[in-house]
């Protein structure tokens, strides 16, 4: 049963509109330009495609502040360019699916406009107030820092309202029954043009009771099952991809929602990522074997989310101090580098440098037991802008090309500036010059998607860790349907023998995805020499065997 479940072996790709591709010269991307683009997303190996917010939005928090939830910011097209995009995703077997930001509208909403307007708006309740300024306004911020308040008096409203973010993002009571169906109504929206999911935005907030009384700060998991089974009325295969950052002990009611397996269908883990950088920054890889076990369970139909970056900074706030402290020192030394104490917002490349760690921990990203998520620009080895303010130094267009502006523009002037100069400008870093050059990293990245792809274990099937003798080495092992894969990353920068003990795997040979090379058992054990920062991909067993075996899957 488990291979029906498409999001099991997903590999999706992440992208925001306005810096994809513009079509027509205005400087910011476009769905016209995204279409034109899609060749090249099918051809890398992409499955699913996850849209960051395009609706109509004031922009002040990278479209996170939607104004209207039924269409398409007119900067980036029409609804019609949005169908027309959908039906070319789907020629070609790609699924969409987009953010759903339910928490908070943005204060241009008109429901908030006509909210604050009066005490008897019929909208009034689709926000949070209190007469007056609550006790604790000034804690639970998500953005310290850039943000003094959760509770602002609005002046107009006479009230203060509620923001778990950005002031301008006051929050929606969710208990409220009429808010339910209109995001009921707004998911069907989007159902019905096509898409395949929801990336839901900040979750444990969306479901939390906020006013001011005993149930304040409860969490109503129920909603995730009111949801879901809407969904999955409307469209029985689409799911939710939950953004929440919560601990491993916290995880199972976010999948199991009011009860059973009826929660979220996918998460993002957050727990992994970070332990996952401390590893790449230190090669001490207990806290991540640590966090892969602690994340090891969850419901049969359920299934992490695997990244590396993302269009926020790198979060590390779930490290200890220490572990914090050391991949700052690694991989964001300078202040500019870091954002609110806790997380680096940098690019992966420029993060890593060495392009044999960036192929481990990409290598690592695709074998991890869940779905990867791609990050736009991380095929290429995009760098960020630590000019721009906060998140948007790692927000920079596409580029496609050694062409002004990258080939993502013909206007001089475009939304978030191209990356021009240094060592990660156009000039140098372009999906046009990697196409060519077999070695590249987007031609690498290709064949890793490819090699994902051929190797459903990792989506479906169930894994442990296997010792090598080498404290920084990881080996893992996957078993599905008869077959058996193994995984091995060095994080260590020296060369490595390691000593694998898979356990039983019905055979005493092992295959080199990669290279094609092979390895023989002895009496139960490998002897297999890594490289710095190398990792192999093996199945158990013959060439013939394998082939057969891709072929029976
Ligand atoms: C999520 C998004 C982030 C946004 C915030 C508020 O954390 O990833 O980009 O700013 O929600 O919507
Ligand atoms: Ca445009």
């Amino acid at each position: 049963m488990t291979e029906e479940l498409w999001y099991k072996n997903a590999v999706i790709y992440s992208l925001d509109v306005d810096s994809f591709m513009d079509s027509n010269g205005d400087g910011i991307g476009d769905f016209d330009g995204l279409m034109q683009r899609l060749d090249y997303l099918y051809a890398l190996g992409i499955d699913t495609i996850w849209l960051a917010p395009f609706q109509p939005t004031p922009d002040k928090d990278n479209g996170y502040d939607v104004s209207d939830y039924y269409g398409v910011d007119p900067r980036y097209g029409s609804s019609g360019d949005f169908v027309a995009f959908m039906h070319q995703a789907r020629k070609r077997g790609m699924r969409v699916i987009i953010d759903l930001v339910i928490n908070h509208t943005s204060d241009q909403h008109r429901w908030y406009q006509s909210a604050r307007s009066s005490p008897d708006s019929e909208y009034r309740d689709w926000y949070v107030w209190s007469k007056d300024r609550p006790s604790n306004w000034d804690q639970g911020m998500v953005f310290p820092g850039v943000q003094d308040a959760t509770w602002t008096y609005d002046e107009k409203a006479e009230a203060y309202y509620f923001h778990r973010f950005y002031d301008h993002q006051p929050d929606l009571n969710m208990d409220n029954p009429k808010v339910r169906a209109e995001v009921r109504r707004i998911v069907g929206y989007w159902l019905e043009l096509g898409i395949a999911g929801f990336r839901v935005d900040a979750v444990p907030f969306m479901i939390e009771s906020k006013c001011c009384n005993a149930q304040q700060g409860q969490l109503h998991f129920e909603y995730l099952t009111e949801l879901r089974k809407f969904i999955q009325w409307r469209s029985g295969s689409a799911i939710m991809l939950g953004e929440a950052n919560v601990t491993p002990k916290d995880t199972k009611p976010y999948f199991e929602g009011g009860g059973g397996e009826n929660g979220i269908h996918m998460m993002f883990n957050f727990w992994v990522n970070q332990h996952l950088f401390y590893a790449l920054a230190t090669a001490d890889l207990k806290p991540l074997q640590q966090a892969l076990k602690a994340t090891r369970n969850i419901p049969q139909r359920a299934q992490w989310a695997h990244f590396l970056r993302n269009h926020d900074e790198l979060d590390l706030g779930r490290l200890s101090e220490e572990q914090r402290q050391a991949v700052f020192e690694r991989f964001g030394p300078e202040p500019r580098m870091q954002l609110y104490d806790r997380g680096i917002r940098r690019r992966l490349a420029p993060m890593l440098g060495d392009r044999r760690h960036i192929e481990l921990a990409y290598s690592l990203m695709f074998s991890l037991p869940g779905t990867p998520v791609l990050r736009y620009g991380d095929e290429i080895g995009m760098g960020d802008d630590l000019s721009l303010a906060e998140r948007r130094a790692v927000r920079t267009p596409m580029q496609w090309a050694d062409e002004p502006q990258g080939g993502f523009s013909m206007s001089p002037d475009t939304l978030n500036p191209v990356i021009s100069d240094g060592l990660y400008g156009y000039p140098i870093v372009n999906a046009e010059a990697q196409r060519r050059e077999p070695d590249s990293l987007l031609n690498w990245t290709s064949r890793m998607i490819r090699l994902r792809r051929e190797c459903p274990e990792i989506g479906n099937g169930a894994w442990s860790l296997i010792p090598t003798g080498c404290p920084e080495v990881l080996a893992m092992r996957y078993d599905w349907q008869g077959n058996t894969l193994i995984t091995v990353h060095n994080f260590d920068d020296r060369p490595h023998e390691v000593r694998l003990s898979p356990g039983d795997t019905g055979d005493d040979r092992l295959v080199d995805l990669i290279s094609d090379r092979f390895h023989e058992s002895k009496s139960g054990r490998y002897f297999i020499p890594i490289g710095t920062f190398g990792y192999h991909w093996f199945r158990v067993g013959g060439v013939n065997y394998s082939a057969r075996n891709l072929i029976a899957l």
